[in-house]
């Protein structure tokens, strides 16, 4: 279902090395993989190309048949952010709604999707995720975890068919990470997930790819 094919990203068009080089991998439908590697190895930016959000100076991506490269219009890279779910690793440069459930129903408010419908949705995957109460907090008042777990609800009220999780357990508690993980397993959805923490990426995934400085390692 992923094809990432090549990709050199460079966050300065000048003389500074790609931040990646030279990455190739695949991902079928359903595969959960661990992304490992040092700080900043590239493993965000990775992510952020995934979306959109980066575009690779040569390569390519391709989604189900979808390539983004360079010089790929608005619309396609639309699709790209629309169908991959991704969960930054900082939740303060996710979260820009007052509230959490303002937060959570701002991608289907966007689609035109009914109120009814929207609170239905935001208020199942809010008790899955045990967040219930957090619903009408504002967003900037919550604690990192509540953050991460917020942010993570407003990916998966999207039912994105990739979804990547940038250091999901960080900010979690013993209770939250077990929790999370339950979650996890439940999803149907493919998974890349970036993690320092190898216990998790064994457990859960059923390979692994290593960056080491910007290069598959
Ligand atoms: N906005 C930016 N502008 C310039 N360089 C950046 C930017 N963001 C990241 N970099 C650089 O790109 C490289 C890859 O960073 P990235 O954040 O992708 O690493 P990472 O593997 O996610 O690290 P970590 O484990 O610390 O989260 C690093 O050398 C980093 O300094
Ligand atoms: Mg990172």
């Amino acid at each position: 279902m992923l094809e990432v094919k090549n990709i050199f990203v460079r966050y300065d068009s000048g003389g500074s090395a790609p931040a990646l080089q030279d990455v190739s991998f695949s991902l079928a439908k359903g595969e959960r993989m661990a992304l490992v590697g040092n700080n900043g190895a590239g493993k965000s930016t990775l992510f952020l190309t995934l979306v959109g959000i980066l575009i690779p100076e040569q390569g390519s991506v391709i989604f189900d048949g979808l390539e983004l490269r360079n010089g790929t219009a608005s619309d396609i890279i639309n699709t790209f952010r629309r169908r991959i779910g991704l969960v930054m690793q900082n939740p303060d440069d996710q979260l820009f709604m007052p509230t959490v459930y303002d937060d959570i129903a701002f991608g289907l408010r966007s689609q035109n999707m009914a109120e009814e419908e929207i609170e239905k949705r935001a208020d199942t995957i809010m008790k899955a995720l045990g967040i219930e109460a957090l619903k009408d907090r504002l967003t900037h008042r919550l604690s990192g975890g509540e953050k991460r777990l917020a942010v993570l609800a407003g990916v998966l009220v999207m039912e994105p068919d990739l979804l990547l999780l940038d250091e999901p357990a960080t900010f979690l508690d013993l209770p939250g990470r077990k929790r999370l993980i339950e979650i996890l397993k439940c999803l149907s959805q493919s998974m890349i997930i970036a993690t320092h923490d190898l216990d998790m990426a064994d457990r859960f995934c059923s390979h692994t790819l290593r960056l080491d400085q910007g290069c598959i390692g």
